[in-house]
């Protein structure tokens, strides 16, 4: 059967590389929601363009990166130190992303930003030409392109400006801001021109803070067409992993080893927009209640009072001030709560493997995920994927896209209101079978019913119906 030509472009690649000799390269999955979920998408002739998280300045790494990347279906952009720190650290992990997730810079932060802005934004638009340059080298007629998140707005212009017929998506896979926060950015219309430039510009939940028609919007007398499109997991990977002898041993395990007690688990990247500091909080509050709880109504015993366990796994990026905080207040927990042989919070500065998570996910009694904002929140989607025995309670962040998908299923908060988290937990804990498994039944229909594939056949359909009908217009 034909399938359709698929480059796929987005800042990181699926795998990230490590050097381990001048031409010998170890290739690893890279973390993140982006790559989780292109990772799903299977049913497409698709090669991924995008860096590989190294420095490769030599032309022997460059040229030995290529050719190991190649077998992967993927094709690296190569990027130098003094771009990856304006363009990467910069203007999308200092500028673009607090900005889109609502955070708001300390003021000292905010002016060193402003400072050295327009240099970031030109560094920014450098390494989007350079994005273009290596999708327009290896584009062919009738191909699909489909670009990725917030670290490549400028790219749908440059694309359009190579070859004005290439057919260009553009996904945003973060929450747009509302136009009131993004009108603060001095680049701000010059980015959206560019955007929409392609010819449909999706995103997780809601869209652009753009006056627009059902059909999309209009700029210039140039109609975009503009849509939400939900994204999704590879649901069947981590229900088949579960299968696996290796993920079936952990399990047995993870449940010897916690037996007795319940299982809560957090796993989020270590950034500021996933709410971690307050999570922990919560969990301490419950603690603190639960405690005087158990001398109050020492002769009711409530299941949660068997004990329980709090797993937060982080994988770490370089944010010092984050890490510490978490740290902090992980030691103050554990030092108020723990006794000689346990401690409530076991805290992981690092990524598990894939099997590691499935069964960490598959032992969990109550899953938290507390994002203060999030486009979609894909761990979400996994806990519940990987639950079909357990049938464990999933607390939600309202302000997570999941919230719109899985809202019914979960137990929704607001994770700046601790005590309400605090108390939440206690619902799940305490949460009768029938209920629980009412509402796994509902998660789990959802999650396996709007896969990552589903969402990139609709994408790209929706692309290639869109240039028809804009041709058909002429
Ligand atoms: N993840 C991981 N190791 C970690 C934390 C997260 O591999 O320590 C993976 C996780 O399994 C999921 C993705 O990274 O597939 C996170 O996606 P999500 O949409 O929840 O958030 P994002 O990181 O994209 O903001
Ligand atoms: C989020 C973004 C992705 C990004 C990922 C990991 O999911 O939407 O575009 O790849 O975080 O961040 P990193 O900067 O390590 O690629």
């Amino acid at each position: 059967a034909y399938r359709q030509r698929l480059l796929v472009v987005a800042n990181r690649l699926p795998v990230s590389a490590v050097r381990k000799a001048e031409d010998c390269w170890q290739l690893e999955i890279s973390a993140g929601g982006l790559v989780s979920a292109l990772l799903g998408v299977k049913e497409f002739e698709a090669k991924w363009i995008g860096w590989a998280g190294v420095n490769v300045p030599d032309e022997i790494g460059q040229r030995s990166l290529t050719k190991a990347l190649d077998e992967k279906r993927c094709i690296p952009v190569f990027l130098d130190e003094e771009i990856v720190h304006q363009y990467y650290n910069g203007y999308c992990n200092n500028i673009l992303w607090p900005l889109f997730h609502y955070i708001g810079l300390p003021q000292e932060d905010r002016l060193a930003t402003t400072r050295s802005f327009q240099s970031q934004f030109d560094a920014y638009k450098k390494a989007n030409q350079m994005f273009a340059d290596v999708v327009n080298s290896h584009y062919e007629e009738g191909d699909v392109v489909w670009c990725h998140d917030y670290h490549l707005m400028y790219l749908p212009e440059c694309l359009k400006k190579y070859n004005s017929k290439m057919k260009v998506g553009w996904f945003l896979h973060t929450p747009f801001p509302s136009s009131e926060i993004h009108r603060t950015l001095p680049s701000r219309s010059e980015l959206l021109r560019s955007v929409l430039a392609a010819d449909l510009v999706g995103a997780c939940t809601r869209i652009l803070g753009l006056e627009g028609t059902p059909e999309g919007v209009e700029d210039q007398g140039k109609l975009t067409r503009v849509a939400a499109f939900p994204i999704g997991i590879d649901a069947d990977r981590f229900i088949r992993a579960l299968e696996l002898p290796k993920v079936q041993e952990l399990i047995k395990e993870l449940k010897e080893r916690f037996d007795g007690r319940k299982v809560m688990l957090g796993v989020d990247r270590l950034d500021m927009i996933k709410g971690i500091p307050q999570k922990i909080l919560a969990f301490e509050k419950f603690l603190e209640e639960n405690q005087i709880g158990m001398i109050k109504w020492s002769w009711y015993k409530l299941p949660s009072q068997q004990g329980q366990t709090f797993l937060s796994v982080c994988s770490s990026i370089n944010d010092q001030k984050l890490t510490s905080q978490v740290h902090e207040i992980v030691g103050r927990i554990n030092g108020r709560f723990g006794t000689l042989t346990t401690v409530p919070i076991h805290h992981l500065d690092r990524s598990l493997d894939f099997p590691a998570l499935c069964a960490l996910y598959a032992v969990t009694d109550v899953a938290l995920v507390t994002s203060l904002r999030d486009g979609m929140n894909l761990v979400s989607y996994e806990f519940v994927a990987c639950q079909a025995s357990k049938k464990g309670v999933l607390i939600l962040s309202e302000f997570a896209g999941a919230a719109q998908s899985l809202g019914a299923g979960a137990i929704l908060v607001n994770p700046w209101n601790i005590t309400e988290v605090a108390s939440s937990i206690g619902q799940a804990l305490n949460m009768p079978t029938v209920e629980r498994v009412k509402r796994h039944q509902h998660n789990f229909m959802h999650v396996t019913t709007h896969t990552a594939q589903d969402w990139a056949e609709t994408f790209v359909s929706e692309l290639n119906d869109t240039v028809v009908e804009a041709q058909l217009r002429m």
